[in-house]
Order: structure tokens, then C-alpha cells, then sequence
């Protein structure tokens, strides 16, 4: 059995103060959720004074992105895996598309950035997705299973289950226009079988695939029941303590 999860992504959202406010919010809303594992990811600054308030709780903190480079060093304005393990984050969430698109995010940095995660026992929410033209070309599988490539180059079976994979379709995100439960279904199985070629059954049996884009609270329920959605990324709906309480009660 894979353990639902229900993440959210606060992007560049929320300042210390609204972030504090949202999470302990959150924190009581969802005190007595014990059906899925729960996380929120805020911005840098707030990382761990978040970590702090959560720390005893059931929400996990997750950091929005890391540093390619493992060692500390010469790396101005970069922040390591380390530094993020340092303040008490568990996850982080690696190339989603608003880096890939906008800040030169590569199938290659995705990989060191996974690579960097695990080598502090950090799980890393590694995001893939393709964008509307390349949907209507016929060409989603292709770009998926290329970015799935390139991002897990050189993890082993045992990294491999210390990962989690989320499919966010590109024109779902920020949109409102969610993918069909049976469009996001068909993806996610093609996934797997992607996962199980490179890795094994074992392995895509294991590694929990969350749906991402435009997740609200009344379309949590139906993506939850396809036999290959193991969770949602949330952005829009999860910035508001109750609508994400709601989505993570889906059931
Ligand atoms: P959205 O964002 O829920 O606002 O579409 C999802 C994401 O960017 O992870």
C-alpha cells in the first residue's frame, strides 16, 4: 500500500509572518489526519522558522529548490541540500516547471539536485510535465518519459524508493483547467510502466506519484480514487489554511 500524499507549494507567496499564521493554522486543522503523510513548502526565509513551529507535528516542511552543488563553497546565492536537511526540512521539491521554464531548470540540474537530496537523506518531489503544445503535438509521453530519464540517471533501486515523482502537466498549473481524473489516470500508469522498465516492478510498485495542477478542494476526491494517484502538489488551493485542510480530508 502507498501512503497518499498531500503537498503544498507556497511559491513565492507568502512573507515570514503570513507563513507562520498559515501553518499553524494548518497545524490544528489537520491535527487528527493520519490517512496521508501531509507537507507544505514555503519560501527560503521562512524555512525554519516553519520547521520550528511544525516541529512534534504531522506537517513536514519541504524547501521549493537546492543547490546543484553538494559542497559548500563559492556559490553565491545558492543554498545546499545540506543547509535545507540543517533547518529541520525532510523534502524538496525539485524541477518544477516554474524553474524548468523561466530559470533555466535542465533534465541535468534536476538530476544533481535529486543526486544532492539524497545524499542527505532528504526525499526529493521531482517534478515533470509537459507543456499544452507539446501535449497537442502527441508528444507528452515522450517529453515525460525523457524528463523521467534524465532526472533519475544514475539512482539506484535503493534511491530510487527514497523519491517522489510528481506529474504536473504544464497548461493544468495556475490555469484552472485540471487534467481529466482519466487524462492525469493514463499518465500516471504510463509513468509507472516507465519507472518499472527503468527500475524494476518492485520499485514502480513502491514510489508514490502525486497529480499536480489546478487542485482544488472539489476535484481532490475524484484524482484520489484513480488506481495510480498516489497524492496531489498543490500551489493556489494550498496557500489558504482551510482550502488545503480540505483537500488533504478529502476523503
Ligand atoms: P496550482 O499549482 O495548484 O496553482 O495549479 C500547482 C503547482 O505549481 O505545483
Amino acid at each position: 500500500m502507498r501512503k497518499p500524499i498531500i503537498a503544498g507549494n507556497w511559491k513565492m507567496y507568502k512573507l515570514l509572518g503570513e507563513s507562520i499564521e498559515t501553518a499553524l493554522a494548518l497545524k490544528s486543522l489537520v491535527a487528527n489526519t493520519n490517512h496521508c503523510e501531509i507537507i507544505i513548502a514555503p519560501v527560503f526565509t521562512a524555512l525554519k522558522t516553519v520547521c520550528d513551529r511544525l516541529e512534534g507535528s504531522n506537517i513536514k516542511v519541504a524547501a521549493q529548490n537546492c543547490s546543484t552543488e553538494q559542497k559548500h563553497g563559492a556559490h553565491t546565492g545558492e543554498v545546499s541540500a545540506e543547509m535545507i536537511k540543517d533547518v529541520g526540512a525532510s523534502h524538496i521539491i525539485i524541477g518544477h516547471s516554474e524553474r524548468r521554464q523561466f530559470y533555466g531548470e535542465t533534465n541535468e540540474s534536476v538530476n544533481l539536485k535529486t543526486k544532492a537530496c539524497l545524499l542527505f537523506d532528504l526525499t526529493a518531489i521531482v517534478c515533470i510535465g509537459e507543456m499544452l503544445a507539446e501535449r497537442e503535438a502527441g508528444n507528452a509521453e515522450n517529453v515525460v518519459k525523457s524528463q523521467l530519464i534524465g532526472a533519475l540517471e544514475g539512482l539506484t533501486v535503493t534511491d530510487m524508493k527514497r523519491i517522489i515523482i510528481a506529474y504536473e502537466p504544464v497548461w493544468a498549473i495556475g490555469t484552472g483547467k485540471t487534467a481529466t481524473p482519466e487524462q492525469a489516470q493514463e499518465m500516471h500508469a504510463f509513468i509507472r510502466q516507465t519507472l518499472s522498465e527503468m527500475n524494476g516492478k518492485e520499485v514502480s510498485e513502491t514510489i508514490r506519484i502525486l497529480y499536480g495542477g489546478s487542485v482544488k478542494p472539489d476535484n481532490i476526491e475524484s484524482l484520489m480514487k484513480q488506481t495510480d494517484i498516489d497524492g496531489a502538489l498543490v500551489g493556489g488551493a494550498s496557500l489558504e489554511a482551510e482550502s488545503f485542510s480540505k483537500i488533504v480530508n478529502y476523503k
